[in-house]
This record gives structure tokens, sequence and C-alpha cells, in this order.
């Protein structure tokens, strides 16, 4: 077995990721205490919100708002999708130092999504990186449906391979290979990943799972064994609808960094004040926290109060 990479690059993604899909309100002051509390449990990295288009995801339609209200600590980067040039004069008025750019690896994914085919949303991304890079932003690029498509089927590693490269030559620091829909097993990520790598370079690739069928860990330990040193979460694993089948968030942060911590692995995470972010966001969606470490803690207040 390969060495794992001793530190651990944690992005978390559950304002933004999270967040998008939730049907209920949630107002502008709780978004900015849930990135607040994130950055203070020492996240290096908290993906804040995103300047698409509020017809299409009116649940981020505050970006302005939540970027004017967080306390930005020294350490932790704040990241925001952005799928045009409209997303990023929005996101250069908010003061964003990252941005991140979002693809599919699957035509028909990528349609719904951003109503454009992979090519042309990659032109679309190319005519976004160079005044990005020129106003001196980094870059982060995601592939979505890299291991399946709710539409197509089966995605070929070759369409993720050769999107990752093109996002790379647009100027992406990082590519962020995403399964969208949580159906990938640790041999199939492990062997996208070894692909992927061998085009782009290991350093440059993350991992962003959804936890959908329960692999997300799993997949991540697979993907740390190929020398991956940067891994996508989101804190109570918010994202998608418990209500609605086959629609779950990514894998919990709080899960994730018990792993990693437990592997003697280091992120600088406070894990404590990670649950108890989990909690207050949960407790603000009033549900309780889909990540197994929340639920403990939340056993041990009940029985604390028996
Ligand atoms: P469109 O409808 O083809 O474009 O959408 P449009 O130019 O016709 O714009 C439609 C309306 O939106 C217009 O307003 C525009 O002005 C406005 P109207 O004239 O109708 O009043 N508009 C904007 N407003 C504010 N900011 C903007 C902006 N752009 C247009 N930036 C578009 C094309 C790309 C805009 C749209 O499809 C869109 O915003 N899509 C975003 C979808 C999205 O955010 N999906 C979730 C993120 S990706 C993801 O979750 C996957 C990931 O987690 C990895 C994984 O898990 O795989 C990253
Ligand atoms: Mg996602």
């Amino acid at each position: 077995m390969t060495a794992l990479p001793e530190k651990i690059r944690v992005v978390e993604v559950g304002p933004r990721d999270g967040l998008q899909s939730e049907t209920q309100l949630i107002d502008s002051a709780t978004k900015i205490e849930l990135i607040n509390r994130l950055s203070s449990a020492r996240l290096p990295v908290v993906e804040a919100t995103s300047f698409v288009s509020p017809r299409w995801i009116p649940q981020l339609a505050d970006a302005e708002e939540v970027l004017a209200g967080i306390d930005r600590r020294p350490g932790t980067d704040y990241p925001v999708l952005v799928p045009n040039l409209r997303g990023l004069e929005r996101a250069l008025s908010a003061g964003v130092r990252e941005i991140a750019v979002f693809t599919a690896a699957s035509e028909a994914f990528n349609r719904k999504n951003v109503n454009a085919g992979i090519d042309e949303s990659l032109d679309r991304i190319g005519e976004i990186a160079a005044p990005a890079l020129k106003a001196g932003l980094r870059i982060r690029g995601y592939v979505s449906c890299v291991l399946g498509c709710p539409y197509e089927g089966r995605v070929s590693p070759d369409v993720v391979v050769d999107v990752a490269r093109r996002l790379t030559q647009a100027g992406c620091y990082e590519v962020s290979l995403g399964d969208t829909i949580g159906i990938g097993t640790p041999a199939a990520a492990r062997g996208l990943v070894d692909a992927v790598a061998a085009e782009i370079g290991v350093q440059r690739v993350a991992v962003h799972f959804h936890d959908t069928r329960g692999q997300a860990l799993a997949n991540v330990l697979a993907c740390l064994q190929a020398g991956v040193a940067t891994v996508d979460a989101s804190v109570a694993g918010l994202g998608g609808c418990p209500y609605a089948r086959g629609a779950t968030g990514n894998l919990a942060t709080e899960d994730l960094i018990y792993m990693l911590h437990g592997m003697g692995l280091e992120t600088g995470v406070d894990l404590d004040a990670l649950i108890e972010t989990g909690l207050f966001i949960s407790r603000a969606l009033g549900r309780h926290p889909v990540s197994r470490l929340g639920q403990i803690a939340v056993l041990a207040a009940e029985q604390d109060t028996i």
C-alpha cells in the first residue's frame, strides 16, 4: 500500500453544496453564523455560496449579503461557485479571492445543470478564467458525474480525464472529482483517480463524494491510498432532502475528520467545534444531523437530560 499523505486538506462545502437544494427558507444570518462557526473550527476552506442565477438556485440568491456578513478568518479560504462572466463580476465586487468553476463528464447532466453541453461549458469557463486569473483569483474546477450519471448511466473515465485536463489547461489549480449521485465504489474511485492523476498529477486532484449509498468514506480511503490529499465534505452531511429518495448530501465532514484523525492524519480541524456546528445547523433546519458523530452527540445530550 502506498504511504498515505500525512496532511489532508478538507474543503467544507456545506454552506454551498449542502444548502443549495434546501427548499425551506434559510436566512442569511444563519448562513453567516454557519460559515463563521466552520472557520472557527479551523476548516482551511469553506465554500461559502454561489454567484449563479437566482432563477436556478433561489436558496443562494443572498450570496452578496452572506459574503458581506462573514468574518474572514486568516487561514481560511472562502471560494464561491461562478458559472459565467456575470457571476465573476458579482464575485469580484464581493471581494472574493477564489472561485470554483464547474462542468460535468455527462452531456445530459451538464445541460440540466448549466444549460450547456460539455464543450460549451468549457468555453464559458475559458471566458471566466482569463479575467479571473488576471484579477489574481485562484480557480478550482469541478467535474460532476465522474462515476455515473442519473441520465446517461455509465460515464467513461476517458471523458473525465479529458475534462480534468481541459480544466487544468484553463487555469484551475485543482480539479475536484464529483460523484454527484453517490454511485461509486472504492475500486472504481481508485481507478478513476489513478487515471486522472496520470494526466494532471495527483497533487491537483481532489475528491467529492455524495454519500447516497454509504460508500463515501470507503471511497475516500481508496483515494487517499492513491495519494489524494484534498477531500470535500459537508458538515452534518448537509445536502439533498432526507424525504426524497436517492437525494442525499455529501460525506459528513465530522465523520471524515474522525476517520482521518483516527488514522493519525493531520487536518488542523477542531472536531468538537465542528460537531457543535453540525448540531447548530441541524437545529436551524429542524432535523437530526446525518453525520454519525452528530447523532452520537444528540444521543449523549438526550441521555444527560434523562
Ligand atoms: P440560462 O438560463 O441558460 O442563462 O442559465 P441566462 O443567461 O439566460 O440567464 C437566466 C437568468 O439568470 C437571467 O435573468 C440572467 O440575467 C440571470 P432574467 O433575465 O431571466 O431575469 N443570470 C444571473 N443572475 C445572477 N448571477 C448570475 C447569472 N447568470 C444568469 N451569474 C446558468 C445558465 C449557468 C446561469 C444557470 O444554468 C445556472 O446558474 N446554473 C447553476 C446551477 C447550479 O448552481 N448547480 C449546482 C452547482 S453544481 C453542483 O452542485 C455539483 C458539485 O457539487 C460537484 C458534484 O457534486 O458533482 C459542484
Ligand atoms: Mg456536490
